[in-house]
């Protein structure tokens, strides 16, 4: 490896989402800061293709305490409170910074933040940008990064952390021509968003390989309940190359309703006071179970209706979906769309402290990638303003944290360099294990579980993990590094599952019977780390 492939900085920021452009402008007052994105900045992960919105309490009728309690019931009891307060707290402040940062959101005829409707929420605290909410958030981070001293490394991928005295000392990433680079770093944040594109069908761009969860699990970090996947309910079911696409829940909070083949309103089956505004876990599931008994549409889908609306509250609201739809050839203004359940957002991930610390020093981590905020299903909404609030606390923490002088290990180093010679020399393509990969997820730890089809995916997960991938180009090098990343995350999520014997929130098992709800659940967090691997109990009070 040659000197100059070597960056030195104050904190390395590792994803250029929501989360990472606000922990880097944030982390920037600090010092040397270095963002490295695997795809061109802000392009890549979710927060692009977040449509609904993001939730603030900005009226004097809510309170953070009813926003606390939904997020915490909607979480099925398992969020860590003290996130969760955070979040709610903060929430405000970072979407009045945004404005003051020049995002363009809706606005009522008094000229305050229009705010719609969203599942499992009894107040419409949800701010939008008609359906093009997380785009327009990006646009405006991505202006304040570029106003700023972070430098940007784009269209690389890291492959993993730097680890010296156990501690994470920066990372070792790889670019388009397979040329590694050292970042020498004192704090390193992982904001890499989420990981469903372990599963057949999924919101996620290409870039949602799950790369944090398996970066932070080899350095050594713990994760909590990597078992708790979010299904969207509603994700396009054709054309082919569309499926799983993100159909927004803005599209239920504007009054949209479902409808199975019978032409029956089924919600009133499974959550009559709520209907399509009941939870993700809820309306995700009550779908599933209209397709599995036979009254789902031609494509295996059900009817999302806005017929009712009329053209110029979808045109205004929702044009996004109109466009996307009419591309499909569907008139959503005229009839209705068919849409099913979509791997879309994981609640697990890596355990933090308020500060975002990680169990791991030097480790700091904010957005998708963390555990504990979300629980067991996270509401539609939360998830911008988690960026935002974690973004910048991650910043904060990581931008005020000593320089500890350290040594990068040659060790580690050579062992990468190795690594990447023998994806020259495989013999199996990435995208086949990844494609084994993504069915065994959807079919055996999809929305319905049980220990036998678990057990399954585990031997398969296990299988593909040792296949000898195979580079054919410097790119398909980067994929063979992604490809691992996929299989340690999916194995993380099955493993995980198996430790929960119950039905909580996102995570079903089919052969468990409820001897409990959520509230009185005796457990708490499944945790696993490379030393240790378990469920916690928990103290329930009557
Ligand atoms: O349905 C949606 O617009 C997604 C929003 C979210 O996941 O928060």
């Amino acid at each position: 490896m040659r000197a100059d492939d070597t960056i030195q900085c104050h904190v390395l920021v590792i994803g250029s989402g929501g989360a990472g452009a606000r922990a880097a402008i944030e982390a920037d007052q600090y010092g040397e800061t270095v963002l490295v994105s695997k795809s061109l900045a802000g392009k890549g992960g979710c927060t692009p293709m977040a449509e609904g919105g993001y939730n603030a309490v900005l009226s004097a009728q809510d309170s953070c305490m009813l926003h606390e309690e939904d997020t915490l019931r909607g979480g099925a009891y398992l969020n860590d409170p003290e996130l969760v307060r955070l979040l709610v707290a903060e929430s405000p402040a970072r979407f009045a910074e945004l404005l003051s940062w020049g995002a363009l959101f809706d606005v009522t005829s008094l000229n305050e933040p229009a705010q719609r409707s969203f599942g499992g929420q009894r107040f419409p605290r949800t701010c939008y940008a008609g359906d093009r909410s997380g785009h327009e958030m990006m646009l405006t981070l991505l202006e304040r990064l570029r106003e700023s001293g972070v430098q940007l490394l784009q269209e690389m991928t890291v492959i993993d952390l730097l680890i010296s005295d156990n501690r994470v000392i920066g990372a070792v990433a790889l670019d388009t021509k397979s040329e590694m680079t050292i970042i020498h770093a004192a704090s390193t944040i992982l904001a890499t968003g989420g990981g469903t594109r372990m599963f057949d069908i999924s919101t996620n761009s290409a870039t949602g390989t799950g790369d944090g969860f398996a970066l932070g699990y080899r350095a050594g970090a713990e994760l909590i309940d990597m078992e708790m996947v979010q299904f969207h309910p509603t994700g396009a079911v054709y054309p082919y190359d569309a499926r799983g696409r993100l159909v927004t829940e803005a599209v239920r909070g504007e009054g949209g309703v479902l409808l199975n083949s019978r032409g029956e309103r089924f919600m009133a089956r499974y959550d009559p006071a709520r209907m399509e505004l009941s939870t993700r876990d809820v309306v995700a599931r009550a779908i599933a179970t209209e397709i599995e008994e036979g009254r789902g549409t031609p494509h295996k889908g059900v009817y999302l209706d806005v017929t009712h609306l009329s053209a110029a509250t979808i045109e205004e609201r929702l044009p996004v979906m109109l466009e996307q739809f009419l591309k499909f050839g569907v008139d959503i203004r005229k009839e209705p769309m068919e849409v099913a359940p979509t791997a879309h957002h994981m609640m697990g991930g890596l355990r933090i402290s308020p500060q975002c610390c990680t169990t791991v020093p030097g480790l700091f981590a904010c957005g998708e990638v963390t555990g504990g905020v979300h629980g067991a299903n996270r509401l539609g909404g939360n998830a911008l303003a988690d960026t935002q609030v974690f973004g910048r606390r991650a910043g904060e923490a990581a931008g005020q944290a000593r320089n500890v002088s350290t040594r990068i290990d040659p060790l580690q180093v050579k062992e990468l360099e190795e690594r990447r010679e023998e994806y020259f020399n495989g013999s199996i393509p990435p995208w086949s294990v990844v494609r084994k990969l993504q069915r065994a997820m959807w079919e055996g730890a999809g929305i319905f579980r049980t220990a036998s089809s678990l057990h399954h995916t585990k031997v398969i997960l296990d299988e593909v993990s040792s296949a000898p991938l195979r580079a054919a180009t410097a790119e398909t090098c980067i994929e063979c590094f992604t490809a691992r990343n996929l299989c340690c995350a999916a194995s993380l999520v099955v493993r995980s599952a198996l430790l929960r014997p119950e039905s909580r929130g996102a995570h079903v098992r089919r052969d468990i019977s409820p001897r409990w709800d959520a509230a009185t659940s005796p457990y708490g967090h499944t945790y696993i780390s490379r030393s240790r691997e378990g469920i916690e109990s928990r103290q329930v009070i009557e």
